[in-house]
């Protein structure tokens, strides 16, 4: 058999046949909207970080250093939730605050004030701090480290498991183009393998120095545009350009 010419072979996205076709096109269309997904999801919370919506490095800064200034009880209390407590009130659970929210005062000066101003949204809406409960004032009270490692860890394992399951599907479906340079092609199916690993390497390391959160731009930008083109590319050769005779592996 000529091996410059495996005519209906499968090695080759613009000649595979439709089932293994439909495979791949399902795949990477359900993948395509679970990154996208995941952006919107990460410009909803991260983004949110410092009060603005748009991702930032201030952004990552907080969700990860933390905003060491202060807690995130009282920036609430001098920003967003202001209106919600009279100067007085504010003025109370600020002190309360900033005393390191002794247990002795929490019944009578802290609970009256919560209950009466924060408790119809903070204890109904479930997407936010249920604040009629003292542990989780509390924590909110304390200085603002960011994530803990015990997320870190979570987040991290979690990451790195899923994304590589999906990065080699990715990846092996895309090694199947043609016309492309072995060597470009090479480092374009490594590239969300790396950034991946930059990206959670560099949350560990916003989490001690600040001025990392740069690589997690950086990373996060990097696999997102990486599988972005693996599957543009992808779907362009199956479905829409003109079957060609060519080995893929050889590519
Ligand atoms: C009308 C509903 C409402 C009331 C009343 C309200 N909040 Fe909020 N609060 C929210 C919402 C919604 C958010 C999340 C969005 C945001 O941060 O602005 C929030 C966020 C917060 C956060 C930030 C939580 C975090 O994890 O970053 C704190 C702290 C907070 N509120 C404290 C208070 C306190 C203290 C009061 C009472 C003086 C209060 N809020 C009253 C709706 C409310």
């Amino acid at each position: 058999m000529d091996k410059n010419n495996i005519d209906g072979g499968w090695l080759n996205l613009t000649r595979i046949s439709l089932p293994v076709k439909v495979l791949f096109t399902g795949y990477l269309i359900v993948i395509g909207v679970g990154l996208m997904i995941a952006g919107l999801q990460i410009l909803l919370t991260h983004g949110m970080a410092d009060g603005k919506f748009g991702i930032s490095v201030k952004d990552i800064v907080y969700s990860y250093y933390g905003n060491r200034e202060g807690s995130k009880l009282e920036r609430a209390l001098n920003g967003s939730m202001k209106q919600y407590a009279s100067p007085e009130e504010r003025a109370i659970l600020i002190e309360w605050v900033r005393k390191g929210a002794p247990d002795d005062e929490y019944e009578t000066k802290v609970k009256p004030i919560i209950q009466n101003n924060c408790a119809k949204c903070h204890g109904v809406i479930p997407s936010i701090p249920d604040l009629t409960k003292k542990e989780v004032l509390k924590e909110l009270a304390k200085v603002d480290t960011g994530a803990t490692i015990g997320q870190l860890t979570r987040l991290s394992h979690i990451h790195l498991f899923g994304m590589a399951f999906i990065f080699m599907l990715l990846g092996f479906i895309f090694s199947f183009a043609v016309g492309i340079n072995k060597v470009l092609k090479s480092v374009l199916i490594f590239t969300p393998f790396a950034f991946q690993l930059i990206d959670i390497t560099a949350w560990w390391l916003t989490k001690i120095w600040p001025n990392f959160a740069y690589f997690v731009i950086i990373g996060g930008f990097g696999y997102f545009t990486a599988s972005a083109l693996m599957i543009i590319i992808s779907l362009y050769q199956m479905w829409i350009m003109k079957p060609r005779d060519e080995n893929a592996w050889r590519s």
